[in-house]
């Protein structure tokens, strides 16, 4: 067995080697560095223990140290580890993780493409957005329309598509054809709202007048994630997506699902649209499905798309896919996450646990400084404010209550104002209310 043990001076020396994501290296001064981990805990090399409330980035469902997945892992990485799923060839685990997914989020997804990650599998899902209606030969309908505070990954499509300006300002010039609504938002709304319109009506009225503006005929697709999650942990209001589903109909413009993070029990049930039964058109979705023990990902695409995929002539074959399209070992790792999930009950659980701590931050509302507490099942914000009647948003005290969390051994992340919290699924009652008093006892000490 490879065992790689160093001490935590010379892992964190040996670290500057390594350019973190999203990280100044000049700030990457006192790392976390993992050893462990068990449940919802993470045991460091310089003995700290920490409670880790994001899942890694959201997406440890079953929590850490499972030992089923590694065995599954070897055990394929044994018979054979990877093999190419392009032209002509397959292998067991990656039909099979296919097969089971097939109407698993919604009836008429049936068919699904595998990649390695969120970014990858949205770019997937603008590709194939735009085959469709390149073989329907509407070739100008090309657009894509997503939403400020939108995160869809770092690839340059994907980054082009994500609505958070910190992301674009160094990387110009970004992918020409994405555009951004405002998010349906109830607590913050940037967009204007009609007397007597609802959020969920503004923000679709949005959608529908973005479409006009850019013209129908060249939009391709509308792209959502079903609650947003880095852009503030932004669930919409009840009327939203049915609203956006019938806009979309209206003009021919094809839905995407961004379900990277909502996915496979995150919210309380299997995937995020669930929550108002969304009918997507293509979802992509990645983490949660391993639950971060191999990298995997993709899209699922609609019985519509998959009948233009299979009618099209050989030249105009469907030319997407990566060398790690439908990897056996992760698609291995994927089926055996999918049944432990399954087994283990643990939508139940992040349902129940989500509104355990819902409730326990519900208390927290006493504070000035708390504006809004929101979530479905174990995916959860706290906004913090400089006031809670104009609702200011106060980015810099989030981060300070962020570095206190850490300090007290909880993991949050600060997204904007907003703390998040999306913890392994397999969190327990105890492990909840020590998430809740630790913030209750920070923003105490900071209000
Ligand atoms: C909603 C959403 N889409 C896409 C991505 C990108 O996924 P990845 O980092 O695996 O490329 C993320 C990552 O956090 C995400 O939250």
């Amino acid at each position: 067995m490879v065992d790689i043990v160093l001490d935590h001076a010379t892992v964190v020396e040996h670290d500057k080697s390594q350019l973190h994501p999203l990280h100044h290296p000049k700030q990457h001064i006192n790392p976390l560095v993992v050893d462990r981990a068990e449940g919802v805990w993470l045991h460091t090399t310089d003995n700290r223990t920490v409670l880790d409330g994001m899942a890694g980035l959201w997406n440890v469902n079953i929590g850490y140290g499972n030992q089923e997945l590694p065995d599954v892992a070897a055990a394929q990485m044994r018979k054979v580890a990877f093999t190419s799923n392009f032209v002509g060839m397959t292998t067991p685990p990656a039909a099979e993780l296919a097969h089971r997914m097939a109407g698993m989020a919604h009836p008429t997804l049936n068919t699904t493409f595998f990649a390695s990650g969120g970014s990858e599998s949205n770019d997937s899902a603008f590709k194939t957005a735009r085959y469709y209606w390149y073989r329907l030969g509407k070739k100008d309908k090309f657009k894509i329309i997503s939403r400020q505070a939108a995160y869809h990954g770092i690839t340059v499509a994907a980054t082009a598509a994500t609505g958070i300006p910190r992301y674009h300002t160094m990387f110009g010039p970004l992918a020409p054809g994405f555009s951004h609504i405002p998010a349906p938002n109830p607590y913050r709304y940037a967009g204007d709202m009609h007397p007597g319109e609802t959020v969920g009506q503004a923000a679709a009225r949005a959608l529908e007048e973005e479409i006009l503006r850019q013209g129908p005929e060249t939009v391709a697709a509308f792209i959502a994630e079903p609650i947003q999650g880095v852009g503030g942990v932004i669930v919409p209001p009840d009327d939203y997506f049915p609203l956006v589903r019938a806009i979309c109909d209206k003009y021919d413009v094809l839905l995407i699902a961004d379900e990277v993070i909502c996915g496979f029990g995150r919210t309380g049930l299997w995937f995020g649209q669930q929550q108002w039964d969304l009918r997507p058109d293509i979802m992509a979705f990645a983490k949660g499905i391993t639950s971060g023990y191999l990298q995997l990902g993709g899209i699922q695409i609609s019985d519509t798309i998959r009948e233009v995929i299979d009618s099209a002539p050989p030249e105009d074959t469907w030319m997407h896919g990566y060398t790690y399209s439908g990897h056996a070992a992760a698609c291995a790792v994927g089926l055996k996450n999918l049944e432990i999930i399954e087994r283990e009950n643990l939508l139940e659980n992040s349902r129940l646990m989500g509104e355990r701590l819902k409730e326990g931050f519900g208390k927290l509302l006493d504070f000035s400084i708390v504006g809004d507490v929101r979530g479905r099942g174990l995916l959860c914000g706290v906004e913090i404010v400089k006031d809670k009647a104009t609702r200011e948003a106060d980015p810099v005290k989030a981060l300070e209550i962020y570095n206190a969390c850490m300090a007290r051994g909880l993991r949050t992340r600060n997204v904007g104002s907003t703390l998040a919290f999306a913890p392994p699924l397999v969190i327990n009652a105890d492990e909840v209310d020590q998430i809740v008093d630790i913030l209750g006892s920070v923003i105490d000490g900071l209000a």
